[in-house]
């Protein structure tokens, strides 16, 4: 498979109070063209850093080394163009004050140059693709008119206006309940396989990871501790970190097989 995105010793700092603060240590990761990698870890491993450092949309303190390359592109990766980035919160990324179908429509403007008539259209298409009941009326609501669930499909819709080679979900089913966070992640893997896109998958939640990636990467601390696939990183994970993550989120009882890799305490440093 050829690659779709190329990580080579990608580091990233933070100034803290005296100190800067390594949110991502030299991290080396492949993820093909249609590939689905799930990457795990505890709050502050440095998740969103290596999500923001992929989509060009780290803050301006932020400190980079290494490289982010996309081979066969010819050209720098966009936001809204090669990459489309879907939130935790759907609120924070739509604007409360313009329709759903205007907003799409805006997208489809600036980051395709189309006319605001075929732009229009396109919105319609795209949250019929997301499953919003009637599109073409649910193309005149507001934000607030929409549940939680709803706001997602129409963010995810504006995600893909421009086709990206790469869709980065970051926590973008941890702030919805179950079943709407099922249907929720039915409709990232429908997408992602009708679109041919790669998924960067983000999540605390291994359990959830698994259900959609072919891949999980483990973080912890800003470091890649553990990668492989999805069902040997469940099943047989090589590192004891990646044990506590499993018992925390699938209640299985991994004391025994942390006992016999390292002795790690085994609840100290999940959160909950
Ligand atoms: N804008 C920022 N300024 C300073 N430190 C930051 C900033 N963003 C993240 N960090 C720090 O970088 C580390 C990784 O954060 P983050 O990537 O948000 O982790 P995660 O998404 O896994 O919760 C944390 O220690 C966090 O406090
Ligand atoms: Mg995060």
């Amino acid at each position: 498979m050829s690659p779709c995105l190329s990580l080579r010793g990608l580091s990233v700092r933070y100034p803290g109070n005296k100190t800067l603060v390594t949110a991502l240590d030299s991290i080396d990761l492949d993820i093909a063209a249609g590939e689905r990698v799930a990457i795990i870890g505890e709050s502050g491993s440095g998740k969103s850093t290596l999500a923001l450092a992929i989509a060009n949309l780290l803050p301006g303190n932020a400190r980079v080394q290494g490289t982010v390359e996309w081979p066969g592109l010819g050209r720098k990766a966009e936001n809204g163009r090669d990459i489309g980035f879907v939130f935790q919160d759907p609120s924070a990324s739509l604007d409360p004050v313009m329709r759903i179908g205007d907003q799409i429509a805006e997208v489809a403007r600036a980051n395709l140059g189309m006319g605001w008539r075929a732009a229009q259209a396109l919105a319609i298409q795209l949250l019929d693709r997301v499953r919003l009941p009637e599109p073409r009326l649910a193309a005149q609501a507001f934000p607030h008119q929409l549940s939680g669930g709803q706001k997602q499909r129409v963010a995810i819709a504006a995600a893909i206006v421009g086709k990206p080679r790469l869709l980065i979900a970051d926590e973008a089913t941890s702030a919805l309940d179950t079943i709407v966070q099922a249907e929720i992640m039915a409709l990232i893997g429908r997408l992602v396989t009708e679109e041919g896109m790669s998924l960067l998958f983000i999540s605390h939640d291994i359990a959830l990871a698994s259900q959609i990636a072919d891949r999980i990467a483990v973080f912890r601390h800003g470091r890649l501790v553990e990668v492989g696939p999805a069902r040997q990183i469940v099943s047989n994970p090589t590192d004891p970190y990646t044990w506590l993550l499993l018992d925390a989120h699938l209640g299985i009882d991994a004391h025994l097989g942390i006992d016999a890799h390292s002795g790690v305490d085994a609840h100290s440093e999940i959160d909950a």
